[in-house]
């Protein structure tokens, strides 16, 4: 079965929450699944020594998770308007994939989580894509037919889905925040799809 790979990176909850209804997106279209997975923190732990299987939560992801997706929705909480540093250090480490030019070709999209409203969801998003490009990926965002983009009064972009957690990094996904993360989802599974049968 082909999956859309949904690798994320949070650490109070907010972008795995997002990463779930995601996950539930690509489940609407049939024929492809949805594959969770998340990346360790960048911590003074030695990455040796660290538990190869997180406490909780998703699996880590390993280079095969992407090498055979056939999509990708990748998530990060900002950081200073840029992704989390635990995701770069994993996209980092995807060389082998790049010079092989594996990934050229297959959808991709991106979603983020900010404590405030301007804090930097458009340039995280943005940020995010970069390395897809690299890689050759097809980006997919999310178009203006999605109405919560109009509505909306958190998060949600064209970019991507995007939620505001607030200061205490507590505050639930609103609607139109669940609906268009479960949009960017389906648009990937179905884009996949096409893509797959058209060879
Ligand atoms: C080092 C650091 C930098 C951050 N930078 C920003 C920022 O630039 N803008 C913002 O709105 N939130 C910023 N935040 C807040 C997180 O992005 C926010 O708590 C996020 O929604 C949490 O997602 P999570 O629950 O998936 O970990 C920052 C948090 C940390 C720890």
């Amino acid at each position: 079965m082909p999956y859309i790979l949904i690798l994320y990176y949070s650490r109070f909850g907010a972008t795995a929450e997002m990463a779930r209804q995601v996950a539930r997106g690509v489940e609407e279209a049939p024929g492809i699944e949805a594959r969770l997975r998340t990346v360790p923190a960048v911590s003074t732990v030695c990455e040796a020594t660290e538990d190869g299987i997180p406490d909780a939560g998703a699996p880590y992801a390993e280079l095969d998770d992407l090498r055979h997706c056939a999509g990708l929705a990748l998530g990060s909480p900002t950081r200073y308007g840029n992704m989390a540093a635990a995701m770069k250090y994993f996209l980092d480490g995807t060389s082998p994939l790049w010079m092989a030019g594996t990934l050229a070709g297959r959808p991709a999209g991106v979603f983020t989580s900010t404590a405030s409203l301007h804090g930097g969801q458009e340039t995280t998003l943005l940020s995010m894509m970069l390395p897809l490009l690299h890689h050759g990926m097809l980006l997919v965002g999310l178009p203006y037919s999605e109405t919560d983009l109009l509505r909306t009064r958190s998060g949600g972009t064209p970019y991507g889905p995007s939620h505001l957690a607030g200061t205490e990094s507590n505050l639930p996904l609103t609607d139109e925040e669940r609906r268009l993360s479960r949009a960017l989802g389906k648009r990937l599974a179905r884009i996949a799809l096409a893509l797959d049968r058209a060879g």
